[in-house]
């Protein structure tokens, strides 16, 4: 019997199912390619290449094996299933394939360009003890809170600009969607929160941005393509 710790098995979820409406394309949004490799295949070659043995892709209903056929070189360490109506729905559904993992990524297809170090950050902060990890980066933008018709200035510097993945002990992200009820979440760091489950950040990395508008895909393609 070895005294080391047995390596955690850890799974990542590509929710990939959203329509995407903000970018008026005809296809879902995932399946837009950025330099010749869709924002899904690319989000999955991430998750793979920063240290997720194997990869559950939540893809529109209707789409499944058309995103199947997308994973290319990486379809054998890859499940596609149905996505949901919101985003934590599509959370919830792929949570029933990751049987056996020790932790668990949740991922946005819409953040392609991530960087697979921020991947191994995350995986290495909740191999050391954090339940729920998020990566970070600072609001540089000056900010302001909505009242009834005006508008009063917040200190930035309190705020952070959260992304994905966000790295979880695989048993407290299946307590968190076991009882978040009709409740909506943005993202499943908040869920955790809910359950009173401490939220650790690490650094993020510009290139975690996620893909909105059309202007955010002309950033992608100049990215990627200066990449290869
Ligand atoms: O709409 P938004 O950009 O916030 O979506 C974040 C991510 O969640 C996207 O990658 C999108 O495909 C995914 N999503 C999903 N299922 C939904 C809605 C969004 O997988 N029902």
């Amino acid at each position: 019997v070895s005294h080391q710790a047995a390596k955690p098995a850890v799974v990542a979820i590509v929710v990939a199912a959203g329509s995407g409406v903000r970018l008026g394309r005809e296809v879902p949004k995932a399946a837009i390619e950025i330099a010749g490799v869709p924002m899904v295949t690319r989000a999955v070659q991430a998750m793979l290449a920063g240290g997720a043995s194997r990869v559950v892709v939540a893809a529109p209903e209707a789409w499944t094996e058309k995103f199947a056929h997308l994973m290319g070189p990486y379809a054998d360490r890859v499940q596609v299933i149905a996505g949901g109506l919101l985003r934590q729905d599509s959370v919830r559904l792929a949570l029933d394939y990751t049987t056996g993992a020790d932790i668990i990524l949740v991922h946005d297809a819409a953040r392609p360009l991530v960087p697979p170090f921020v991947v191994d950050r995350v995986i290495e902060a909740v191999r050391d003890g954090s339940p729920a990890v998020i990566p970070v980066l600072p609001q540089v933008d000056s900010l302001r809170r909505i009242r009834r018709n005006w508008t009063v200035a917040v200190d930035r510097s309190t705020f952070l600009r959260v992304q994905t993945p966000q790295g979880f002990e695989a048993e407290v992200l299946r307590r968190a969607h076991a009882t978040s009820g009709d409740k909506e979440y943005t993202d499943d760091a908040t869920m955790c929160e809910a359950i009173d489950v401490p939220v650790t950040t690490v650094p993020g990395d510009g290139l975690g941005f996620k893909i909105t508008e059309p202007m955010d895909l002309v950033l992608a393609e100049v990215i990627a393509r200066g990449e290869s």
